[in-house]
């Protein structure tokens, strides 16, 4: 049975991999901050973990209850999307807590998960076209932006240094996507950006590693 870790699978995309993967048969090892918000997780047929992904301590008890476990596919999702972050506006803290979950805490997973991945071994991030410079016109959201370019970065470097691994990375972009952070109206529902993302991690060749691919399978300009 192909085993993934999910990163925040107990709302919005996180919880949507959660379900089509263990709906085809997956084990599913998913993460939740609260301990008490695992239920929908545990409906869906997840495992239930409890990590916040900013935590060292948290991730190496992760660890520590994941040994020995292969895994297919480590799922970095977790991410937020962060305040007072417009020009003349941006408050110190709450942009280092940005880049801190969303683009070093990524690599602290890999770093913890990387040699326990068997099979396909793949790592994949949601990352977002937020992070893109090339569609970049509407300026704002500075920590969002550059912990989603930070991101975009870590995978391509990871690319490079776990090749020799067998291990392929991918930076996906889910589109706008109606959750909790997407909102209500964003044009795509989680279940069409989630299947479309986990096509593109299910076709991932050597020559896709580290790079940013969109939901719908193209790939996109850094
Ligand atoms: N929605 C969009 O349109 C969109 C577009 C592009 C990219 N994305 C990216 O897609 C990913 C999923 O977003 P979503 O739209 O599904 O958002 P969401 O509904 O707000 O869910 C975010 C998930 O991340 C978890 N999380 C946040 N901080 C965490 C931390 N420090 N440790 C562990 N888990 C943490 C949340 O857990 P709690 O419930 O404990 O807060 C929740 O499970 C994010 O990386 C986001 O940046 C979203």
């Amino acid at each position: 049975m192909p085993t993934i870790l999910i990163t925040g699978a107990n709302r919005g995309m996180g919880l949507e991999f959660a379900r089509q993967y263990a709906a085809e048969g997956w084990r599913v090892l998913g993460t939740v901050r609260d301990p008490m918000a695992g239920r929908a997780l545990s409906e869906a047929g997840g495992e239930v973990y409890v990590c916040d992904v900013a935590d060292p301590a948290q991730v190496a008890r992760l660890k520590a209850s994941l040994a020995g476990v292969g895994l297919d596919v480590v799922l970095l999702n977790a991410g937020i999307y962060g305040e007072k972050q417009d020009f003349g506006d941006v408050d110190a803290a709450a942009f280092m807590r940005v880049m801190a979950v969303n683009a070093l805490a990524p690599l602290k997973l890999a770093e913890a998960f990387a040699d326990q991945l068997a099979g396909p071994k793949v790592i994949a991030a949601v990352s977002s076209m937020m992070g893109a410079m090339s569609d970049n016109t509407s300026g704002g959201s500075y920590a969002y932006r550059a912990a989603k370019a930070a991101l975009n970065m870590v995978m391509k470097n990871l690319a490079v240094d776990l090749a020799p691994r067998g291990i392929l990375t991918v930076a996906l972009s889910p589109g706008w996507v109606r959750t909790d952070m997407g909102g209500p109206n964003a044009p795509l529902d989680a279940a069409t950006a989630v299947a479309g993302m986990r096509k593109v991690v299910a076709g991932l060749r050597v020559e896709d590693s580290g790079a940013l691919i969109h939901y719908d399978g193209s790939r996109l300009a850094w």
